[in-house]
């Protein structure tokens, strides 16, 4: 798709659908008044007498024949004085969804600052090809009938001067983040015989070989052993497919500059182990790699940004399966850190992996980490599907993130990790255990992950809830939480 801020007047171009904003009292956008003088009224006296309403969120399609563009797409903001962000991605949404399956091959939308503000044009912007992108993913490689290629090819976003170039900027940073939230979504959406943790390592791989300023590293099973990773290693010794530790670096910055860093748990199908999950939905395991894919979907965003900062991401990636020579509860486990771990559940693994990564990640004298991680199904219960858990032993990061949140709309909300709760993972036989008891499952998981964050500035998204759509017809990777660790890195390069 050809995303673009012009500034030729949207009357003089000849395209298949012109999207005018229009407000209440029958108010039109400058372009819209502009079109209806030239052509004869043909707007206003439609709006009469079809009834079109201009509340927020609604849209209505205007066959039109003796103009320069076949039809018009009026899109109802409401009380101009009061257009909410809300009511910018409402829109958005809206316009996508109308011009999904039709022939449309180019769009052109109308803004100007009389209409909207500068940083609402930005946000609509933003949201038009955030939505645009979002209706048009399909993931049907696996189909022998693949779903039909859509007609849509250029999105004109037509501006006045002033706008042009902020607008510009606007559609290159949102067709990096689509392109990273796309990765994703694939990498979610692959079954758990193909994305392995080999599978993983050879996409870190290619993203690495083609894009400016990175470097990768694989850490095979045989490099973690002397690493003395003894908590991943017990996760993945289950399985016939080998663990990788996938360490990918990105240089925009300057060498000496401390990195900013992602971790990403990869459990590209988690049976649970030996404390074996139920059957039902078990299939949905494969998204347990969800915090992996969006590391790799932001850092291909990143790839193409090129912001000035310095990046180290690792993902941790295995499978957990139950076996001979699968992990059995009450097993202990030395990490790589030197503390000892009782598995109480094998179906605790994700913390197991990433704890050997978070130790890792001390060797880069990092200025911040984030996790991400399908950790809990606790999360689900506490936050539902709308909102990711963040947790830390960091307030800037962790309001850097929430923030970031905010300004995609890819929202976290915090949760404590108060000492109190450390406790709960205390064991009478090792240093600590794999799980809590019944109670605040997502936080005695990010205890457990705080007890290997101490050299640095640390954070942790609990993306269980906000990965995937389960079930239904929906079903599938959301490319979550690509935006919010996007903006939270490019807020960082400014
Ligand atoms: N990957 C799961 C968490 C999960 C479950 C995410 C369902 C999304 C949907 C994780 O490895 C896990 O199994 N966690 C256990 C922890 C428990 C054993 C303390 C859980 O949540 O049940
Ligand atoms: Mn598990
Ligand atoms: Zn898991």
């Amino acid at each position: 798709m050809n995303y673009n801020a012009s500034t030729l007047p949207v009357n003089e171009s000849k395209v298949d659908c012109v999207c005018l904003p229009f407000f209440d009292s029958q108010s039109l956008c400058k372009t819209g008044e502009l079109i209806d003088t030239n052509f004869n009224q043909v707007i206003s006296k439609s709006i009469k007498t079809l009834g079109i309403e201009s509340e927020a969120g609604k849209s209505f399609i205007l066959p039109l024949t003796d103009t320069n563009f076949s039809r018009i797409l009026l899109l109802g903001f409401g009380n101009q004085k009061e257009i909410s962000n809300d009511t910018l991605r409402k829109n958005a949404k809206a316009l996508a969804s109308q011009i999904k399956d039709t022939n449309i091959k180019h769009l052109s939308i109308a803004l100007d600052k009389a209409s909207l503000s500068k940083e609402q044009q930005i946000l609509f912007t933003k949201s038009c090809i955030n939505e645009i992108e979002n209706t048009q993913y399909s993931f049907d490689q696996f189909k022998s009938k693949k779903s039909p290629e859509s007609a849509l090819t250029h999105v004109d976003f037509h501006c006045e001067n002033e706008a042009q170039e902020d607008l510009q900027a606007t559609c290159s940073l949102a067709e990096a983040l689509s392109k990273g939230v796309n990765t994703a979504k694939d990498l979610g959406n692959l079954p758990g015989n193909i994305c392995t943790p080999s599978y993983l390592a050879d996409q870190a791989e290619a993203l690495a070989k083609s894009s400016k300023n990175f470097k990768v590293s694989i850490l095979e099973e045989s490099d973690l052993e002397e690493l003395n990773m003894g908590a991943f290693l017990s996760v993945s010794k289950g399985s016939s497919e080998p663990g990788k530790l996938i360490v990918l670096e990105y240089q925009g910055g300057t060498k000496n500059e401390a990195p900013h860093m992602l971790v990403g748990k990869g459990i590209t199908f988690d049976s649970g182990g030996i404390s074996l999950k139920p059957g039902a939905q078990m299939d949905e395991m494969k998204y347990d790699m969800c915090g992996a894919a969006s590391v790799m979907g932001t850092m291909t965003a990143i790839a193409q940004l090129q912001p000035k900062l310095n990046i180290v991401s690792i993902i941790a990636s295995a499978e957990n399966m139950p076996a001979g020579n699968a992990s059995k509860p009450g097993d202990i486990v030395t990490s790589a850190s030197g503390q000892t771990i009782e598995i109480l559940n094998t179906d605790a693994e994700g913390r197991l992996v990433l704890c050997d990564a978070l130790t890792y990640a001390e060797k880069y004298k990092p200025a911040s980490v984030v996790d991400i991680a399908t950790l809990t199904g606790a999360c689900i219960v506490a936050l539902g599907h709308s909102t990711s858990a963040v947790m830390g032993n960091n307030d800037q990061v962790i309001n850097e993130l929430l923030e970031a949140g905010k300004e995609t709309d890819d929202k976290a909300w915090q949760l404590p990790i108060w000492d109190d709760y450390q406790e709960l993972i205390d064991s009478p036989f090792a240093d600590m255990q794999n799980i809590g008891g019944k109670g605040a499952g997502s936080i005695t998981a990010a205890c457990f992950l705080s007890r290997f964050a101490k050299e640095f500035p640390w954070a942790h998204l609990d993306i269980a809830g906000t990965a995937w759509v389960s079930g239904g017809k929906n079903k599938g990777a959301t490319g979550r939480p690509v935006p919010m660790l996007l903006q939270y890195l490019l807020n960082k390069a400014s």
